[in-house]
């Protein structure tokens, strides 16, 4: 690989929010990077050092794509991964590996994966369509998930009886035990190439049960310290059975007996890990940037508890976004306010993020409610 502080590219394939973040730490290493987006107004277009509009499931664009750079990463996993198995055939680098993101891009193929690999996971049955499910009914309570195709809880439903049958999903996708947990955690870990593995504290994530989007997001996690021991070991398991190389962002169910599930994992940044870049010793941004790269992972350490708050288009809200309340946020201590640069909102649709920073809780947690109650993206 060319040393990367030369002529050296970076491509990133996916131009959203994340790859806006991916790149302010580019920025610090000095690294070009091309960013690949089928939106001309992504997130990314204007602070890529070069942008490419184009779509990220066509083979031949994909592919042209990772011949014009010298390393190929991703910020989503929605993408044409047979373009990134030929370019690494060809000899292009392509972090996280493309055999990792097949995996990780159908959620039967990753629960599999964590029951050949013996990692804890709800147990699971494949189904094909609604048929199979009927055939399975003794098996709800459940959550029927679609194998590919769903994101941000699209592709996710709960089945409580056979009443509820005639909803599922009619396509290929997986019945999952119903998990009636304690708390949800994430874990996100990374690896380089010379098989270093480093570990974030736990966070932990209180959903929206409306949206089934994260409400906001605690770290650390207020779980018992095992529970906090168990997580971290169990993601560097994940990690090292993949043998990625990048981040990993492992999803996790803590049960009411103090079990941890796996529930699924993300090879990139992801939303529980935004609170890194202002409350971490290094950021996930950073970390990932780190490992494609094969450099030192950073520290990975909290400088203080954090919250994160999604800032998420106004319900009834559609069109040119205006933020109402942010002079009001801005005074309060230890708030930092990331915008996305999307002109356009429209009903949740993620528009930027608030990391607060406390180092009493209490406090931090009254923070969170001022904020979600005064910042809003509306038109
Ligand atoms: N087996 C389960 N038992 C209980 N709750 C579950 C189960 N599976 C999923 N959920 C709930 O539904 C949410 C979304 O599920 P999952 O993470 O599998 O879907 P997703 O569509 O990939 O979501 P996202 O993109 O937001 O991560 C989980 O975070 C959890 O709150
Ligand atoms: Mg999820």
């Amino acid at each position: 690989m060319k040393a990367f502080y030369q002529d050296f590219k970076l491509g990133i394939v996916g131009g959203g929010q994340l790859g806006r973040m991916l790149i302010q730490s580019c920025v610090n290493f000095d690294v070009f990077t091309s960013v690949l987006d089928p939106s001309p107004i992504a997130p990314c277009r204007e602070l890529a050092s070069h942008f490419e509009q184009g779509s990220l499931t066509d083979y031949d664009t994909v592919y042209r794509f990772g011949k014009s750079v010298d390393l190929v990463t991703i910020e989503i996993e929605n993408i044409n991964v047979q373009a990134l198995y030929q370019l690494e055939r060809e000899g292009v680098p392509v972090f996280p590996q493309p055999r990792v993101i097949e995996i990780i891009q159908d959620k039967r193929k990753q629960k599999q994966f964590y029951r050949e690999h013996g990692i804890p996971t709800a147990d699971f049955i494949l189904v094909e369509g609604r048929a199979d499910i009927v055939a399975n009914a003794a098996f709800l309570p459940a959550f029927n998930k679609l194998g590919t195709g769903g994101y941000d809880g699209g592709g996710v439903q709960r089945l409580n009886s056979s009443a509820d049958i005639d909803k599922a999903f009619d396509k290929p996708g997986l019945l999952e035990q119903y998990i009636d947990f304690d708390r949800e955690i994430s874990v996100i870990a990374a690896r380089n190439a010379n098989g270093e593995i480093a570990v974030f504290p736990p966070v932990e994530c209180v959903f929206d049960p409306r949206y089934n989007l994260v409400d906001y997001l605690l770290s650390p996690s207020s779980a018992a310290p095992a529970v906090l021991q168990r997580a971290e070991a169990i993601a560097r398991q994940v990690v090292e059975s993949f043998g990625i190389i990048g981040l990993l962002a492992v999803e996790m169910f803590v049960t009411k007996s103090g079990e941890v599930l796996v529930n699924e994992v993300a090879p990139r940044p992801h939303n529980s890990g935004h609170q890194t870049i202002s409350a971490n010793h290094v950021s996930q941004y950073e970390q990932h940037l780190r490992a494609i790269l094969n450099l030192p992972l950073g520290h990975t350490a909290l400088k203080s508890p954090s919250a994160m708050v999604n800032l998420l288009g106004e319900d009834g809200h559609s069109g040119p976004v205006r933020y109402e309340g942010l002079d009001e946020v801005l005074q309060i201590n230890g708030v930092n306010v990331v915008l996305y640069g999307k002109k356009e909102t429209r009903s949740h649709r993620k528009m930027g993020h608030v990391t607060i920073l406390d180092d009493n809780v209490q406090r931090l947690l009254e923070k969170v409610e001022l904020v979600k109650q005064t910042l809003k993206a509306v038109t």
